[in-house]
């Protein structure tokens, strides 16, 4: 008989606290729940339409503002993004999530399966499937990884943007579906799902409106990408020569670089 007249109470709190923690689920992953070292803000956020997902940094379009406030030095983005590439494609073997390189990370796997040293980011696809199944379960995961550059291990956060669900190309704002984001440097790997299409059987497509024959992408092939297990589109030479023209699989000067045949790597060139 204590209870009578609040029997309710109880059941009244488990609800309240539900709604509240869900409210923190389907909320914003603004700079104060993710934030790691940084005390301020450094993501375009306040001059971005609303409409859009991501916020890249005030500073440099391929940085996340929330972990980071300044530009990083040539060295530091190459062992980054090398770091960044092997614990992604790591991490997805072990997810059994079937991902593979395309843009300019594939033309950086044509010359010598290395991210070439002038390029920012990373690009990479999935399947609408994959996609589908990373919102599901991995968001806001964050995953530590060690690595040769980072042999104590760093943290890498996967995050999906909601509006993925939405794959008209006419949603412009969002045409990056989730990121493989690096909590301390703030490089990024931009995943895109990419889609079946009824009106143009034998034809897929992605958000960002690129346009790919499915016997151009699958059956994928097997290779190696910064010392790590990497598809590769079937016919990657053709989706390359599509997108930068034939020149580029041959031309040995770009950028400020020069590749060195004997050493397979491309050098920067000297200011002098
Ligand atoms: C990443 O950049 C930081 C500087 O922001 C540097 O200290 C570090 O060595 C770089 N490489 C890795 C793999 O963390
Ligand atoms: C992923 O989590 C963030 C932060 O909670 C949220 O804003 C976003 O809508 C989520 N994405 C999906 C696909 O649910
Ligand atoms: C190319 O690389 C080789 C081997 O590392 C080196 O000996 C040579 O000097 C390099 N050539 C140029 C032009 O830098």
């Amino acid at each position: 008989m204590v209870f009578r007249g609040t029997w309710w109470l109880p059941l009244a709190l488990v609800a309240l606290t539900c709604a509240l923690q869900c409210a923190l689920v389907l909320g914003d992953a603004d700079f104060e729940s993710v934030r790691v070292l940084m005390t301020k803000d450094s993501s375009g956020k306040a001059g971005d339409p609303k409409e859009k997902y991501w916020h890249e940094s005030t500073f440099h379009p391929h940085l996340d503002g929330r972990f980071i406030d300044h530009d990083l030095k040539y060295e530091d983005q190459q062992t980054n993004l090398t770091s960044l590439m092997q614990s992604y494609l790591s991490t997805m073997a072990d997810l059994g999530a079937e991902t593979w390189i395309i843009h300019g990370t594939l033309m950086g796997w044509w010359w010598n399966r290395k991210i070439m040293p002038w390029d920012s980011d990373v690009d990479v696809h999935v399947s609408a499937d994959t996609m589908h199944f990373l919102a599901s379960y991995y968001n806001m995961t964050i995953h530590t990884c060690r690595t040769e550059h980072a042999p104590r291990g760093k943290n890498y956060m996967l995050e999906v943007n909601p509006k993925w669900v939405n794959n008209s190309p006419e949603d412009s704002l969002n045409t990056i579906d989730a990121r493989w984001i690096d909590m301390l440097s703030g490089v990024f790997i931009d995943i895109t799902a990419v889609h079946r299409t009824p009106k143009r059987p034998g034809m897929m497509f992605c958000k960002d409106d690129h346009h790919y024959r499915e016997a151009d992408l699958f059956p994928l092939r097997d290779s190696v990408f910064e010392d790590r297990p990497v598809k590769i589109p079937y016919n990657y030479a053709e989706l390359l020569q599509q997108e930068y023209g034939r020149v580029s699989l041959t031309r040995t000067r770009f950028a400020g670089h020069t590749f060195n045949s004997t050493s397979q790597t491309w050098t920067r060139n000297s200011k002098s």
